[in-house]
């Protein structure tokens, strides 16, 4: 349902997508979060990533990927040689979707209705950045940036062209990494990441 005029035009410039991330009520994921959070980085990134949903440290303060997730993001671009600086950081889904256990807050996976619920900000994003390459992060964001379902582990490794000019490709979310248990797996999946990354940044030329 969509209940309030201000994010009814389509936003212009970053500052716009951020103020209208916070009052979207696009979908009802706003009632349980403390903020929306818009994605991070300069207009001029050629390179976009786009995560799943912001989890509980990223609602709190309102920046994507800073919890664990984001150590292991920023771990992987600096084996890649990728200036986290230089990129844009986003995710599909704006608001943290979770529910409550006690006091603890448990991540819930956004369905597919607020994937499309929430792309009008994605959009707003990719079309004032025009970024070169998008890198969906998981399953989540790959149904954000290329509308349908894609298969992680089969497709990554490649480019695949997207509507609006730019390359996208997608590689495994960060939290996954973080949920591998055996060493070898661990260390082969990082390893693969980290080379998806770079392919990525090699891409933007
Ligand atoms: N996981 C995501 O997908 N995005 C974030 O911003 C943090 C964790």
């Amino acid at each position: 349902v969509i209940s309030n005029p201000n994010d009814q035009i389509p936003p212009a410039t970053l500052q716009e997508v951020e103020a209208g991330v916070d009052v979207c009520r696009r979908c009802e994921l706003w009632r349980g979060a403390t903020q929306g959070v818009a994605g991070a980085g300069p207009a001029s990134a050629r390179l976009m990533f786009v995560g799943e949903q912001p989890g509980d440290q990223e609602d709190l303060t309102g920046q994507p990927f800073i919890g664990p997730a984001g150590k292991v993001l920023d771990r992987a671009l600096e084996s890649a040689g990728v200036p986290r600086a230089e990129t844009y950081v986003t995710n599909g889904v704006k608001h943290f979707r979770h529910e409550l256990r006690g006091k603890r807050r448990i991540h819930q996976t956004p369905a597919a209705t607020h994937v499309s619920a929430c792309r009008w900000w994605l959009d707003a994003e990719r079309r004032i950045i025009r970024p070169r390459v998008i890198v969906a992060l998981g399953g989540t964001a790959a149904l954000a940036v290329f509308g349908k379902t894609v298969p992680i582990a089969r497709s990554r490794g490649q480019a695949f062209q997207l509507e609006d000019q730019a390359q996208g490709v997608v590689t495994y979310h960060p939290s996954f990494l973080l949920r591998i248990q055996e060493p070898e797996a661990k260390a082969s999946t990082f390893a693969a990441f980290v080379a998806d990354l770079s392919f990525a940044w090699s891409l933007v030329g």
